[in-house]
């Protein structure tokens, strides 16, 4: 008999319940008034003197463990209801959500709009799908002109009058044609050129176009513009040099450098020891371009740039390989952050 109770307290130790209809069974089993419990005090009677002891202190043990395995399964089962209906997912993870970060590029595209921005000028924007007209030949880049192999461009077979844009230079002539001076704009875009990718070089890139058409606009407030955007951009002691260039749509053209900011002059592999890295080109709107656009040239003269956001990036965080901005490695763009 007391090794029948004792089978009775594993059994009772070893049961689970997931329902609370199998709690109730387990509960009517054990102690319920035809339960187990109430037949075994009902043989205490008959148990020999001797060994009542024993027999009830086991009994009392075995009616514990039941009560008690009855109260710890109904609390478990009425706190995972209540968990359920209180709208907290258990099965979310645990690892905090991560945030995505900026592109560099657009960052660094950002930065140098609200710069322009600052000093009055506005955003303006055109296709990427460009004709002739607006890329090249409003560009005082006619038919033929040599200077259109300065670009490798990517023609539409169906109609070679359409191409991807080589430059955002288009949209300064877009811009022309819908209004009228005085204009303050940069155009900020993606532009094609078909060139084998490389380190320095990849067949999709982004420019910044910049365009101030007004009376008496002159070189003395490009040069001072330029070199308020450098500074403002890359530090106030950053100073600008100005070479001589030439581009079919500025009269006259130059490329800018800016002091290195790496090895502040002393010659490092960044500027290749020269103490100077090239950033924009630039120039005085040629008078064709203000004609070809509808602004009078007698009335009207007017500067514009152009830059590499690609190059203007690598320069500000030291990136040594213009491939890394398009594989989009997540362990690459998430060193970025905005100002
Ligand atoms: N369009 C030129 C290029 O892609 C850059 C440029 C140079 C733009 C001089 C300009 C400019 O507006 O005045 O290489």
């Amino acid at each position: 008999m007391l090794d029948q109770i004792k089978e009775h307290i594993i059994e009772v130790e070893k049961f689970q319940a997931d329902s609370a209809e199998a709690v109730e069974q387990f509960r009517i089993k054990y102690l319920g008034k035809k339960g187990v419990l109430n037949d075994l005090f009902l043989a205490f009677k008959d148990v020999p003197n001797q060994e009542k002891k024993a027999f009830g202190q086991t009994l009392n043990e075995l009616k514990t463990k039941a009560q008690e395995k009855v109260d710890t399964l109904k609390e478990a089962l009425e706190q995972k209801e209540d968990n359920a209906g209180s709208g907290i997912d258990l099965t979310m993870s645990s690892e905090p959500m991560r945030l995505g970060s900026r592109h560099p590029l657009s960052i660094v595209k950002n930065e140098i709009i609200e710069i322009f921005a600052r000093l009055g000028f506005t955003i303006s924007e055109g296709p990427e799908i460009e004709d002739d007209w607006h890329n090249f030949s409003a560009l005082n880049l006619p038919d033929e002109h040599p200077a259109r192999d300065m670009q490798d461009t990517f023609f539409i077979q169906r109609d070679p009058d359409y191409l991807l844009r080589t430059h955002t230079s288009s949209v300064q002539v877009r811009f022309m044609e819908k209004n009228k001076a005085p204009i303050r704009t940069i155009s900020p875009g993606r532009v094609f050129r078909n060139e084998a990718i490389s380190a320095r070089a990849h067949c999709i890139f982004h420019q910044i176009e910049g365009l101030y058409v007004d009376e008496n606009v002159s070189f003395a407030d490009l040069k001072q513009t330029l070199l308020h955007f450098a500074q403002e951009f890359f530090g106030k002691e950053t100073e600008i040099r100005l070479r001589p260039s030439y581009f079919p749509f500025t009269e006259p053209s130059a490329e800018v450098d800016i002091s290195c900011n790496i090895c502040k002059g002393d010659g490092c592999n960044i500027c290749k020891y020269t103490g100077w890295v090239e950033i924009l080109g630039c120039g005085m709107v040629d008078p064709n371009v203000l004609d070809n656009c509808g602004i009078d040239s007698k009335k009207y003269t007017g500067f514009a740039f152009g830059m590499g956001v690609e190059r203007i990036t690598m320069l500000k965080y030291q990136i040594k390989d213009l491939r890394f901005f398009f594989e989009n490695d997540v362990r690459f763009l998430e060193q970025f952050t905005s100002a």
